[in-house]
């Protein structure tokens, strides 16, 4: 189905075309000004500069050849020659009824047949997740749902941080605590204990005690090494050992990321893809694009544009060990044999630039990529109100599941203040709590532009009026409030109507929803989408003001506006389903 943007878009292009003038030129979208109209078409202008002719003179035709499509109230020009429109009211309504019975038609269709592999999450084992890993976890799964919604196939994957020194340190740490546990035997004892020697907390205590020791003291440091490079080639023990970190720290975090309502449907990690290093290696020599420098093994990534240094790819260093970096480059050709994607995007702090853009060329200059476009989707910190990124109270790095309890404890209050759930049961009125508190988090995060950095104010994030997440899920149990007494009092709902000014403003923005979809998949920015979904929050609310509902006398017309409120709060939970955020029954 052709959006109805896409439709004027046609219907000018022949008229252009018509006219023996390109029909690119029939370029139509929403008018700057509103006021004066509610579409605008500008290519009579280009048209005059090809055609070397009056402007207005070519308006004129074009506006001659619209005006008999049967579709607009007005056609007229403007200025120098600008094409304004106004549709009739029943092409909005025969738009509106085709969106009723199929509701899918208010999404983009610009991922047909196309597949992405969308890399978000990135928490590593044993090390807590902090607020980085939050803002990955909400602006990817926001991508993922609206990828999604747009027709890709998509394949999330939360890619684990398994692999580095940080393993290395752990084992080392807990060997020098415990050097007779069996899996510190030099000699291969397996099987080994199927029990997990630590306990996430364990983990999460030892680790920045190991990682501070590595810090002070080289030879601990050089311990950590060492036994990286040991777990890397293979020793029995320290796998063995490794696996326990890893599954024990998968379900911590599976739980945490559970709990924001957000899934993968991937749960792998670096080490995934090191058994492929060896080959890649092998390949990359022999095609002459590794060389060794000081002992690595790297691969040259520079171009003579660069403005500022970019060094080479460390493919393995002198010690053997592999990095960051090398299992990137074998996850991206792991991620080219399995799922042969179109698109891999990285949602990841913007801080790694660098990395990705040495990765980026080395996978795209050896041709390991496959017609894998790569992409790094950078973002911001979350700041404290220091300025600084945000810690908790003690200075410590923040938890997700600490964030959540603070939002939801905060959510509670507002939910007081404002009389909402008041007489609800206990454990609904908990649940509505912590459904605002993340609604909150997530929307404060995804509104903004997503390179900018902001501060965490949760007092703001929480309030029920402004641009906030909660006010949005405020203005949707509104909507489902009012559908719910309609339903108790016997009313049913009926083909939109569209008489007055809210209404045509209401009807318009939600037929344009998929333009709004496409633009925030092609630029990647949810903030487009949250923007979106406010307008259409405002507009709903400029017409449930200006309109009576249920208190509408004549029946068809009360039906209409019914089916007006179905449609609203259709996509306004869509636009919110995609921003990660749910809206509870009632409050
Ligand atoms: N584990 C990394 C970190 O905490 C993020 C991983 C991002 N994904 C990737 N393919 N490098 O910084």
């Amino acid at each position: 189905m052709t959006s109805l943007l896409s439709e004027l878009c046609a219907i000018a292009g022949a008229a252009f075309a018509g006219e023996g003038l390109p029909a690119e030129l029939g370029q139509v979208q929403l008018s700057d000004r509103p006021d004066l109209a509610q579409f605008q078409c500008n290519g009579a202008l280009a048209a005059a500069k090809l055609a070397r002719a009056n402007p207005r003179a070519i308006a004129e035709r074009i506006r001659a050849r619209l005006a008999e499509s049967g579709m607009f109230a007005e056609v007229a020009i403007a200025g120098p020659g600008f094409i304004n429109l106004r549709l009739k009211d029943e092409a909005l309504e025969a738009r509106l009824q085709d969106l009723a019975a199929q509701p899918e038609h208010a999404l983009a269709e610009s991922g047909a047949r196309k597949t992405l592999v969308l890399d978000f999450g990135g928490p590593n084992v044993a090390k807590p997740m902090h607020v980085g890993h939050l803002r990955s976890a909400i602006i990817g799964d926001c991508l993922q749902h609206l990828f999604r919604a747009n027709g890709w196939k998509v394949i999330s994957d939360v890619h684990l941080g398994d692999w580095g020194l940080q393993m290395g340190q752990l084992i080392s740490e807990i060997a020098i605590r415990n050097p007779d546990l069996p899996w510190f035997d030099p000699a291969d004892r397996s099987p080994y204990p199927d029990k997990s020697p630590v306990t996430m907390d364990d983990l999460e205590r030892i680790y920045p005690e190991a990682a501070a020791a590595c810090k002070s003291d080289p030879a601990r440091l050089e311990a950590a090494r060492q036994a990286t490079v040991e777990l890397q080639a293979g020793r029995p023990g320290y796998r063995a050992l490794w696996r326990h970190f890893l599954r024990v720290s998968a379900e911590g975090l599976e739980r945490e990321y559970d709990s924001l309502g957000i899934h993968f449907d991937e749960w792998k990690g670096e080490s995934d893809a090191d058994p492929l290093i060896p080959d890649i290696i092998e390949d990359l020599k022999q095609r002459g694009f590794a060389r060794m420098d000081e002992g690595a093994l790297v691969v040259d990534v520079a171009e003579p544009s660069d403005a500022s240094e970019v060094p080479p790819l460390i493919l393995m260093k002198s010690d053997g060990a592999v990095n960051y970096a090398s299992t990137d480059i074998a996850t991206i050709v792991q991620r080219v044999r399995e799922h042969d994607p179109d698109l891999i995007l990285y949602v990841v702090d913007q801080r790694q630039h660098l990395h990705f853009l040495q990765v980026f060329r080395a996978a795209q200059k050896t041709g390991l990529a496959g017609h894998a476009a790569l992409e790094h989707i950078g973002f911001g910190t979350l700041n404290g109100n220091d300025g600084k990124p945000f810690k908790t109270r003690a200075g410590g790095v923040m938890k997700l599941y600490d964030l959540i309890s603070m939002a939801t404890d905060e959510a509670k209050q507002r939910l007081a203040e404002a009389g909402l759930a008041a007489d609800y049961p206990e454990s609904e009125r908990s649940q509505i709590a912590q459904a605002v508190g993340i609604a909150a988090i997530k929307f404060a995060d995804l509104s903004n532009n997503r390179v900018s950095s902001y501060v965490f104010d949760l007092e703001c994030f929480t309030k029920f009026e402004g641009k906030t997440g909660p006010y949005l899920q405020y203005a949707a149990v509104r909507i489902k409030s009012i559908l719910r007494k309609a339903r108790e009092e016997g009313h049913s709902s009926g083909p939109p109507v569209i008489r007055s000014e809210e209404e045509r403003a209401l009807a318009l923005q939600m037929l344009t929803m998929p333009e709004a979809l496409e633009s925030a998949e092609g630029k990647r920015t949810p903030n487009l989408i949250c923007d979106f979904v406010f307008r259409l929050a405002q507009n709903f609310s400029r017409f449930y003001t200006e309109h009576h509902i249920l208190s509408e006398s004549d029946e068809a017309l009360r039906g209409a506006r019914l089916g007006l409120c179905e449609l609203t709060l259709a996509e306004t939970e869509r636009l919110l389903g995609i921003l990660g955020i749910t809206v509870p029954e009632r409050m």
